[in-house]
């Protein structure tokens, strides 16, 4: 076709395709396919976020983590984590607003609306010296922390933010420290426009190769959390 033919079909295409986030998360479904069969085809499938913690704990023996959780809210899932790698060397640290989400998260099956997530500033009570809450935007209180970040312990990113954006964020900002054995742990993979579609620009962008260590499937959910670990 040539390039005035293809300029034309381009723009009636555009008129007449609806700009709908509903419509893009269908076209990008196959992707959640080809990721299966490209890296997850040989990972264990488990049925709960809680197994995979387990399982990713167990890898690396309880070893020391330097656990870092973006989307704390409550707590459960860092709390758990706390629970979960007793090992006295390990440090857990929680970002979030605790004002809830800073935009809304349109998802295909309806989303949350901006504020959803909101504890009123209350930060979780964990009585454990390994834990610390940073109050804020990650764009507002990642950037210092990292300047400050130095650790030899295996570095866990749990990424719990639901957003393209916020999730996209974490990930650059955290290039500099994700090394061969980090593992960035999913909440809502299958979301293919926030947290598959930010992981995949990362890894193009950056280069970044990884493995899935392993993803959950229930009658209810397929690869809704994910662990991955960097090549
Ligand atoms: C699904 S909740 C986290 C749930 C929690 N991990 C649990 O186990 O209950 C998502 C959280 O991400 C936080 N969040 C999303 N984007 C953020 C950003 N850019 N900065 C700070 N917090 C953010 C929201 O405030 C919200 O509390």
């Amino acid at each position: 076709m040539n390039s005035k033919l293809t300029t034309k079909f381009k723009i009636f295409l555009s008129k007449i395709i609806p700009d709908s986030e509903k419509f893009r998360y269908l076209f990008w479904l196959p992707k959640l396919h080809t990721f299966h069969k490209t890296y997850g085809a040989k990972s264990k499938f488990l049925e709960s976020r809680t197994q995979l913690y387990d399982f990713v704990n167990q890898s690396i023996d309880n070893g020391p983590i330097s656990y870092l959780e973006f989307g704390v809210f409550k707590g459960k899932s860092i709390r758990y984590w706390t629970q979960l790698n007793t090992n006295e060397a390990s440090l857990f640290h929680g970002f979030d607003t605790f004002s809830g989400l800073p935009e809304s998260w349109d998802n295909f099956t309806g989303g949350l609306e901006k504020g959803t997530f909101d504890t009123q500033g209350q930060v979780p009570q964990i009585d454990d010296k390994r834990v610390a809450f940073y109050k804020g935007l990650f764009q507002d209180t990642y950037p210092s922390f990292m300047d400050a970040y130095e650790s030899d312990s295996t570095l866990i990113i749990n990424i719990d933010a639901d957003l393209y954006s916020s999730t996209l964020f974490v990930l650059t900002m955290s290039h500099s420290i994700l090394k061969k054995g980090s593992i960035v742990i999913f909440d809502e993979f299958s979301s293919m426009l926030h947290e598959f579609r930010a992981f995949e620009d990362y890894c193009k962008s950056y280069n970044v190769d990884f493995e899935v260590l392993a993803g959950t499937k229930t009658a209810k959910n397929y690869y809704a959390h994910v662990a991955v670990r960097i090549l």
